[in-house]
């Protein structure tokens, strides 16, 4: 990463772009990232909130840049990425935080909803790191952050569309990270929990009751939690990123604790539906 002279912060100076930085934990890690020196591109669909969230980094000192498309669309997606690096130069660092998240029950959600959380959270991130890739193999340098979840390292009660979206984000990174590691590039999957963003509220609209005792009673981490340790996460070039205890302890030991937690987890639910669980919210 190009460092401002005398500065002696690695992120001063460096091209930080951002999907879905209009919002929650993209808008967060922006905000620590300009706070360090970065310059910043954000991107996302809807231009009002993106131009507040522009404005309202520019108040605060940051360099920023924004962008309207739909990660879910390579050509726009393509295009708004390449606008941003000729006018500011390459991207130093890439954190694709564009995500949907859309909880119900199997036998209930549409076929349309499997297919939008595999080509928003999934492809989305897939297009964004093919961007930047090239340029960054050719520096010998950069980092690409994709936002997983702690669903995408445990199947969850209600999250069959969202869980293998966030699987393959997984799945994608832990290859990438292979390839790009002998050409110096980090590559990094962050697994938040639960995290107090608009996205979180939207989705307990949603959230079968089952859902809500199995994965609704810890105390949701806030953005700039999550921001912070994807910023530490950066500057130590480390893989997994796992903000909060819990999600620490199953990014390091998921596959050994995944039995003893899905017995807990059926029991939550069994309880639930003795009580005869809510029915699911009109309109699914
Ligand atoms: N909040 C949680 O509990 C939680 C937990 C684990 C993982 N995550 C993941 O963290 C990431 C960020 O979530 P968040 O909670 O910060 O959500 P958020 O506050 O709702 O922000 C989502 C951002 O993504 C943008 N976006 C959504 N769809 C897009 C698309 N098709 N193209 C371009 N931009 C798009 C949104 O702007 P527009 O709608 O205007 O496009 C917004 O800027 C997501 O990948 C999410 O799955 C969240």
């Amino acid at each position: 990463m190009p460092e401002r002279a005398g500065s002696g912060d690695p992120f001063a100076g460096a091209h930080a772009v951002i999907t879905g930085g209009s919002s929650g934990i993209g808008l967060a890690t922006a905000a620590r990232l300009a706070a360090r020196g970065a310059r910043l591109s954000l991107l996302a669909r809807g231009s009002e909130r993106l131009e507040r969230a522009g404005n309202d980094l520019a108040a605060a000192g940051a360099d920023v840049a924004v962008r309207s498309a739909d990660v879910a669309d390579h050509t726009a997606l393509d295009a708004a990425l390449a606008e941003l690096v000729a006018d500011r130069g390459p991207c130093d660092i890439l954190v694709t935080s564009a995500g949907v998240a859309r909880p119900g029950h199997f036998l209930e959600l549409d076929d349309s909803v499997f297919r939008e959380m595999i080509e928003v959270d999934y492809f989305g991130t897939l297009y964004a790191c093919r961007a930047v890739a090239p340029s960054m193999v050719e520096r010998g340098s950069g980092s690409m952050v994709a936002i997983s979840s702690a669903a995408g390292l445990l199947g969850i009660y209600g999250y069959t569309a969202y869980s293998p979206a966030k699987f393959a984000v997984r799945g994608l990174m832990e290859s990438l990270r292979a390839e790009m590691a002998p050409a110096g590039v980090h590559v990094a999957c962050v697994c938040p929990p639960d995290v107090d963003t608009p996205q979180l509220a939207d989705e307990n609209r949603f959230k079968p009751a089952e859902t809500k005792a199995v994965a609704g009673t810890v105390k949701p981490l806030s953005a700039l939690q999550v921001a912070d340790a994807i910023v530490g996460g950066i500057e130590r070039r480390r893989f997994l990123i796992c903000p909060g205890v819990s999600t620490w302890a199953l990014g390091r030991f998921g596959s050994v604790l995944a039995p003893a937690l899905q017995s807990g987890f059926d029991r939550k639910v069994a309880k639930v539906r003795k009580k005869g669980a809510a029915p699911p919210p009109v309109g699914q």
